[in-house]
This record gives C-alpha cells, structure tokens and sequence, in this order.
C-alpha cells in the first residue's frame, strides 16, 4: 500500500497550475492538520491498512507547511511506517532552507523533489515563480549538504520562451547540483488558470521535446515519459503498477481495491468533514486500459496475461514493427513519446 498526502498550501499561485492550493489559507494550518489526521485514522482502520511501502508528500507545497505540523502527520504515521522503503516531500526553493531541509530529514525524509521549474531569470518570471536562480541553487545544494541522497528537480519546457541553449544549460545546472532525478514536464495549458487565456505560451515543438529527453538520458536514464533517474521514485513505480494507495488530504486520490476514492476539493468543506469522500468503482475495461496506458509509458510494461487475444495480436503485430519488445511475458515500449498511440491501438 502507497500514501499520498496532499498540502494545499503555497505562498503563490503560479498561472499555469490546477493542482489544489489556496495562497490565503495559511491560518487554516492547523484545523487542515487536524482534519487530515482523522481522514487518516479513520481510512488505515476501514482499510485495514497495515504498513505502506511509500510515501510521497505532495501539493500545493509542502514547505510551506509550518514543521510542527508536518511533525504530527510523522507521529500519526509512524506505527505504520516502520519497513517504509521511501519518503518523498516535494518542496519549492524559496521554502525550503537549509534548516527545513534537514528537520525533514530528521523526520525521516528520503527524497526531495523540488520545483525548480528553471533557473533562467526570465522563465521564471515568464512562469510566474516566486524564487530566484540562487534560491534553486541553493536549495539543491541545501539538500545535498544536509544529506539527502534522492534529490529531484523539476524542469518545464516547451514553453514560448524555451530555446535549446536556455534548456541546456537549465539541465546541465541541475545535473552539475548533485540531482540524481529530472522530472521534464511538457507545459499544460490547464482551464481555469491565467495561462488558459493565453495558449500561446505553450510552445509545441517535438524537436524541443526530443533534444530535453536526449539531454537528460545522457546522464539519467528515462524511466517513463516524464521521468529521468538513476534512483527511480518507487512511489510512483507503484502507481504504474497499479499498486493501492490510499490519499489524505482535500482534492487527494485514492485507489483501493480497484475502487478510486476521491476527497473533497475544497478546503473549508474538507476540514469540515475530511472523512467524505466519492467512491467510484472501476470495471473490468477501465483496468486494462489504464494499465496498458500506465505501463506504455513507463518501464514498467504491459504483462501479456492481462492482455486479451486481440489486444495481444496488435501488441504482437507492434513487435513486428519494431515499436515494442517483449520479454519474459512483459510488452515494453522502445519510445515513450508514442506512448499514447501505442496505448490507444493495443487497449482498442
Ligand atoms: C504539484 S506541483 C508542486 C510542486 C511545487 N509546489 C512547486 O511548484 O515548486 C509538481 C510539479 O508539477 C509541474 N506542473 C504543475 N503544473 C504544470 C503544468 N500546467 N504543466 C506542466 N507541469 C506542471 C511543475 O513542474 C511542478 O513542480
Ligand atoms: S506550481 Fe507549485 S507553487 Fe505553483 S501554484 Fe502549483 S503547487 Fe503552488
């Protein structure tokens, strides 16, 4: 079993970003604590959950969240912890000091995923960003000084202002800061943000997109369409195995015995009661189609067994093509930009 906890708090709202997070509800700090606590023990009593094998802390960002709270979500955690494999915090580099950095180690923190974003003045303005050059460099540094053996930076690209020199040397700084992990994002245009006015910040440019992915497999491996590492995040290897994972927190996912669980959104309801949530109980073809999707786009592959005749036919007729390999009864993809496609003509 997976945990996901969600932190629906930031100091900004960046214009392209549709993840859950409110920049004025910082005084909800400790109720939002409070009420995740409770989702948390009522959802491992029903589930009757155990142990989990990861976690992964996400947002909003989690550095914003005050230390003391996050320090009773660890004593909360802590019974169900004891043979946890990873703990993942993501972080922004304007929240996360060096002290942060190590009081999260102290709690028991692996891997830290930042939101680097670029270090590019003029990105990050472009994008809206809070932090400066220096603060991602010294948070990355931070990190590492601290510690912290599992660093991530997070890059976008395919941005308007994007040009191959800036991406290069935005990767090569990353790499030079002791990161053993990139996640390469292809800019969203999400609704109902600022960037959804103006689509034209998004640049698509499939040369960009293939000189990022070169780039960064010089030196870390790609192990799924957006995901670069020497160390690969086993919380979400997880997730594309379709693992179940429980999710706390508003606006927070869960999947448990092929039924999604989905928590509310907002925030004020969600403290109000953090133990609603909507079930939605997946069928037959839904599961195969996810799993053929996730699996296509990661290292993880496609196991035959799950796999109809006809599906197999086609995955089989792929193989062929020189599109997919197979190997002891796992179908993998040689190209993860073609994820998509090769997902929609297998799952048909
Ligand atoms: C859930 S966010 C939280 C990270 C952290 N709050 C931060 O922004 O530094 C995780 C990552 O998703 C990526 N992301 C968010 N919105 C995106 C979008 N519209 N397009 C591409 N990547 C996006 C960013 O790289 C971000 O670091
Ligand atoms: S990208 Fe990160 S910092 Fe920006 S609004 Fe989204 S969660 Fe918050």
């Amino acid at each position: 079993m997976l945990l996901y906890i969600h932190i629906p708090f930031c100091d900004v709202k960046c214009p392209y970003c549709a993840f859950s997070s409110f920049v004025d509800k910082l005084d909800l700090q400790q109720n939002y604590t409070t009420a995740l606590i409770k989702q948390f023990k009522y959802d491992v009593q029903k589930h009757n959950i155990k142990e989990f094998k990861t976690i992964f802390i996400g947002g909003g960002t989690p550095s914003q969240l005050d230390i003391k709270y996050l320090e009773q979500i660890f004593n909360t955690i802590s019974p169900y912890i004891k043979s946890v494999e990873e703990i993942t915090i993501e972080a922004n580099p304007n929240s996360s000091s060096k002290q942060w950095l190590q009081d999260v180690k102290d709690l028991g923190v692996t891997r830290v995923s930042f939101g680097t974003q670029s270090f590019h003045p003029e990105k990050l303005k472009f994008l809206g960003r809070k932090h400066s050059r220096d603060d991602g460099i010294n948070a990355l540094t931070n990190a590492s000084l601290v510690g912290i053996k599992n660093i991530s930076s997070d890059l976008i690209y395919e941005c308007d202002i994007d040009n191959e020199a800036l991406l290069k040397e935005d990767i090569e700084l990353a790499l030079s800061l002791n990161v053993n992990h990139i996640s390469a994002y292809s800019l969203t245009i999400e609704k109902n943000t600022p960037f959804y006015k103006t689509p034209e910040k998004r640049k698509d440019n499939t040369n960009l997109a293939k000189f990022v992915i070169d780039k960064i497999s010089q030196k870390l491996p790609m192990y799924e369409i957006s995901n670069f590492g020497t160390h690969k995040c086993k919380h979400n290897l997880g997730y594309w195995r379709y693992e179940d994972y429980l999710g706390v927190g508003n606006s927070a996912v869960g999947c448990i015995n092929n039924t999604r669980i989905y928590q509310t959104k907002g925030l004020n309801e969600y403290i109000k009661d953090p133990i609603k949530s909507k079930q939605e109980i997946l069928n037959t073809q839904d599961i195969n189609l996810e799993k053929i999707f996730l699996g296509f786009r990661s290292v993880i592959g496609v196991d035959i067994n799950i796999l109809s005749p006809k599906q197999q036919k086609r995955a089989n007729i792929l193989v062929d093509e020189n599109k997919l390999y197979f190997q002891d009864n796992i179908f993998y993809n040689k190209d993860f930009l073609l994820a998509d496609e090769i997902s929609l003509y297998v799952g048909q």
